[in-house]
């Protein structure tokens, strides 16, 4: 859990630090990360899966070289999904052969990067893509070791899955019609390949199993029929991520042991009723790692009540910093933070300083009625995919993440100032 408090004027600590202190030392907006957080749960799913498992975080939900060196300290893998992914990994210490490669449409320079540098594997995403591959390891002398993303038809999303229209997405290639078959028939005659393994992504913000538990099912047949006509006994399966986090308290989570016992389950009774020796079992979670242990701090600018409507309150960042809300219609919560109050509570919506009424942050919220500009608002669970969506609409520069632990505050990304927006205008 966060090593959350509040100190005796009220104002919350993180990490050991007072946030007032945090937004005098580095401006609001900032995110604010608790590194021993990210660290628990870092260790937690490597733990979880032990030794004959292998944990991907996923990199595209928030990366920086801090990041990767504590992935690296807590004994995890990365996976990445562009060049730029992949530079600041390497830049960060991330071993190559420790990081994974992803991507529907890599471009040859990137494959070409990767395959120089020896990432420890390429997840091929369509037929084109792997002879590219093989090309380029091939020119270079070397076998690249690979998996092949197949589309299982299932797509999970929190609490329901669907079995229907699946296939119609620009993931992977569809076990459906024997075409991930073909694929492997293909990968084994590649020189340029040594296939390792099947992957499998079924969709974000999970909670209930039994997606995964059709995915595996699905894979370790495709490993049987694999088998069954090669001879061959592919040594990997990776079930990706999409482990579901709290945003609010309706959200109910499940632990990285208990996931890790299921999936391990899961995949032991299938290969054991396929007659398969139980692969090596491989997941990427992005989201379930950094989520919780962020926060955005903001400054209340405004309280603007509107008779019989709502009260809009508004603060200095908005959906430049944090696009989920308009993005995906997701669910955030919001505190006051900078002092206590006993004022009644307010139905309120938290909005930011862009340029469009969808500019939400959170669409309904209780705030003290006595809430006022100066205000400090934190809005807890932002550490995955906020940061790393980051734009600069409307040009407002992007805000600092700050890591808090036993504290102390240190900037691990630093805000952008105008001067970086203008550095690209070369007009
Ligand atoms: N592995 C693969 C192949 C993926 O495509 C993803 C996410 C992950 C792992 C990590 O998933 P996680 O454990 O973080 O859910 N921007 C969206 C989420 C898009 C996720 C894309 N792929 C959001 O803000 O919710």
């Amino acid at each position: 859990a966060q090593t959350v408090g509040r100190g005796e004027d009220g104002a919350v600590r993180v990490g050991g630090v007072d946030v007032k202190v945090l937004a005098e030392q580095f401006g609001t907006p900032a995110y604010v990360l608790d590194e021993a957080d990210f660290r628990e749960r870092a260790r937690a799913w490597r733990g979880a899966f032990g030794q004959d498992a292998d944990v991907f975080y996923a990199g595209k939900a928030f990366l920086s070289r801090a990041v990767v060196r504590w992935l690296y300290e807590e004994g995890l893998n990365l996976d990445v999904c562009s060049g730029g992914e992949l530079t600041t990994a390497l830049s960060g210490g991330m071993p190559a052969e420790r990081i994974a490669f992803h991507g529907n449409n890599k471009s040859t320079e990137e494959i070409t990067r990767a395959v120089e540098s020896g990432v420890g594997r390429i997840v091929l995403d369509s037929f084109q893509e792997m002879v590219r591959v093989a090309h380029i390891a091939s020119s270079l002398g070397k076998r690249q070791r690979v998996l092949i993303r197949v589309t299982v038809g299932v797509e999970a999303h929190t609490h329901e899955f669907i079995a229907t229209a699946h296939e119609d997405q620009k993931f992977g290639i569809p076990l459906a019609g024997g075409q991930a078959a073909e694929a492997v028939r293909r990968a084994l005659r590649l020189d340029g390949l040594e296939l390792v393994g099947i992957h499998s992504h079924i969709g974000s913000q999970i909670f209930d199993m039994s997606g995964f538990e059709v995915a595996a099912h699905r894979v370790v047949g495709l490993l049987k029929d694999i088998r069954d006509e090669h001879s061959v006994e592919l040594p990997e399966i990776d079930l990706g991520g999409g482990l579901g986090i709290a945003y609010t308290s309706d959200d109910d989570p499940r632990e990285p042991h208990e996931i890790a016992k299921a999936l391990t389950e899961i995949v032991g009774r299938e290969c054991e009723a396929a007659r398969l020796r139980t692969p090596r079992i491989s997941v990427e979670p992005g989201r379930a790692i950094v989520g919780p242990t962020a926060f955005t701090l903001y400054e209340v600018g405004t309280v603007k009540p509107l008779d019989g409507l709502r009260t809009y309150v508004s603060v200095d960042g908005g959906m430049s910093d944090n696009i989920r809300t308009a993005l995906y219609d997701a669910d955030y919560s919001v505190a006051l933070v900078s002092r206590a109050s006993d004022a009644e509570p307010l139905l309120v919506r938290v909005v930011g300083k862009h340029c469009e009424s969808g500019d939400i942050v959170v669409r309904d919220a209780f705030l003290p009625a006595d809430l006022a500009p100066g205000d400090l608002l934190a809005v807890p669970a932002t550490g995955a995919y906020c940061r790393s969506m980051a734009s600069n609409y409307n040009h407002v520069p992007r805000p600092p993440v700050v890591a808090v632990n036993d504290g102390e505050a240190r900037v691990i990304v630093r805000r952008e100032t105008e001067e970086d927006l203008l550095r690209l205008d070369v007009g």
